[in-house]
């Protein structure tokens, strides 16, 4: 690389927070670091350079960051020459005040500039001390995102971004403001993508937008999302197609159905609602009613036989009220969801929820939280209780952290499963019995593998 002049000692940290676009987003940072000569490290005290991709999504992620970066005070104090450098959402949404409230940082850059790392690195080495920030993209990208550009937590499995940006501006997020608009790429290119992954190993691929149903919009094509799709069921080598996330307004009956007659999609939906309450719904300009979601459910569970279902929810919206809230609890017991992402409500500069009257005392949004992870919680257990005795096939993931002996996978639903196996079943299917449930994740035994071990 030119004006690159370092050893191939040099070592990286890469530390990744918030959604899935930024693991997509380290996959291609980590590429392009490796492309440059940089060697991955998880110890701090062994790196050189020092990286963080962040998210801004709610005010307990900004925080912990901000914690993160000043907890390394020392370590630069003793080695001047350490690069620290932050990226990712909240880098877009600081981007003005970053250096003056994190003063230990030499470089930043957003989300939509990755390309520029390679720049950014080389005028850094060669004017140690001079600090250096990207163009701060408004409008994503494609560049880059290539299978050889790209290094892969798990060499069978990536994540594939098919539209970057958000255009749907619900009142309490932030993420149409760092990310940019929608931008989806071309089929062809997916195609081109996802089929040179296979080639290399992959079998399981999660495309990846904020709304994977707006997919082809701006680029013309109505139906992008369930044509992508169609066309991926054919690339050999293939195994898997999972997808985050859908925007319950844009899934259609006649989408659910085309991707019914997919054997490679997998059987879980990741369907944000959000709120139960009509009134909150308009209020976070999510463009559904309760009743349309309820509906939008039922289709989902009549075509697709044991799908999973998952969801986001917020409690404590500005001016919810406790029946409203009561709503959301009644939305809760009927959608009987596997499994919920939920938060109580975080303000965030810039949106328009600011200016919606009625914020609530962050201890109200805390005990409506606490309330719904129990009922929530009380569901996944009773939906859990019903899958020990079944048989599915799993993808090993990894080795498992409970114990030596031990691997993890995930069903097509998306479920991880605990099993005694050697560390060699890891990247392949096999078929497990579940013995035992807690909340999500299970325990089974192993019935039946495509590769040759010794237990
Ligand atoms: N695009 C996805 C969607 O529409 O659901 C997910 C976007 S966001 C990255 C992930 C989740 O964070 C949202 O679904 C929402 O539940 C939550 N979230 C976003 N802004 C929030 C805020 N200001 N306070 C609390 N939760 C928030
Ligand atoms: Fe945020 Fe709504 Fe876009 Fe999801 S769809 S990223 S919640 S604005
Ligand atoms: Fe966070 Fe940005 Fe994702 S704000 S949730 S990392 S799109």
């Amino acid at each position: 690389m030119p004006g690159m002049d370092k050893s191939a000692s040099q070592r990286f940290l890469l530390t990744t927070f918030g959604c899935q676009m930024n693991l997509a987003d380290g996959q291609r940072i980590r590429g392009i670091l490796q492309r440059l000569g940089y060697d991955e490290t998880e110890n701090e005290a062994d790196a050189d350079l020092i990286l963080f991709n962040t998210c801004c999504v709610r005010e307990h992620a900004e925080e912990r960051l901000f914690s993160r970066v000043q907890s390394l005070k020392r370590l630069k104090a003793g080695r001047p020459e350490l690069i620290i450098g932050v990226t990712g959402c909240l880098a877009q949404h600081h981007k003005k005040r970053l250096f003056e409230e994190l003063p230990l940082t030499d470089f930043i850059f957003g989300p939509n500039d990755i390309e520029e790392l390679p720049a950014i690195l080389a005028a850094l080495i060669a004017e140690p001390g001079r600090r250096r920030a990207g163009s701060f993209a408004d409008v994503g990208h494609f560049a880059g995102e290539e299978a050889d550009g790209i290094v892969l937590d798990r060499p069978f499995s990536a994540f594939v971004n098919i539209i970057r940006g958000c255009t749907n501006f619900c009142t309490y997020c932030i993420v149409p403001s760092v990310r940019g608009p929608e931008v989806s790429r071309p089929i062809h290119e997916l195609i081109g993508l996802v089929t040179s992954l296979a080639a290399r190993g992959v079998t399981e691929v999660t495309l990846l937008g904020q709304n994977v149903n707006a997919y082809g919009r701006d680029i013309g094509l109505a139906d992008g999302f369930p044509r992508l799709l169609e066309e991926l069921e054919s690339v050999s080598g293939l195994r898997r197609i999972r997808f985050l996330t859908s925007h319950p307004r844009d899934f259609s009956a006649e989408t659910i159905g085309r991707i019914a007659r997919l054997s490679k999609v997998c059987e879980s939906f990741h369907l944000p609602v959000q709120a139960g309450a009509d009134r909150v719904l308009s209020l976070m300009n999510r463009g559904y009613t309760r009743e349309y979601y309820l509906e939008l459910l039922a289709t989902v569970r009549e075509l697709i036989p044991g799908v999973s279902i998952t969801t986001d929810l917020i409690c404590g919206f500005p001016s919810e009220t406790d029946s409203e809230f009561e709503e959301t609890l009644d939305l809760v017991r009927r959608a009987r969801f596997d499994t919920a992402y939920m938060y109580y409500y975080s303000p965030r500069s810039g949106t328009k929820a600011l200016d919606i009257a009625g914020l609530l005392p962050e201890e109200i949004r805390k005990e409506r939280l606490a309330r719904l992870i129990e009922l929530q919680n009380s569901i996944s257990q009773q939906i859990s209780a019903e899958l020990p005795g079944k048989k599915f096939e799993i993808l090993v993931e990894s080795v498992s952290t409970h114990g030596e002996g031990h691997v993890v996978g995930k069903t097509r639903t998306g479920r991880p499963i605990d099993l005694a196996g050697p560390a060699s079943l890891v990247g392949n299917y096999v078929t497990v019995l579940v013995e035992r449930a807690r909340l999500w994740t299970l325990s089974g035994r192993l019935l039946q593998h495509d590769v040759e071990f010794e237990p």
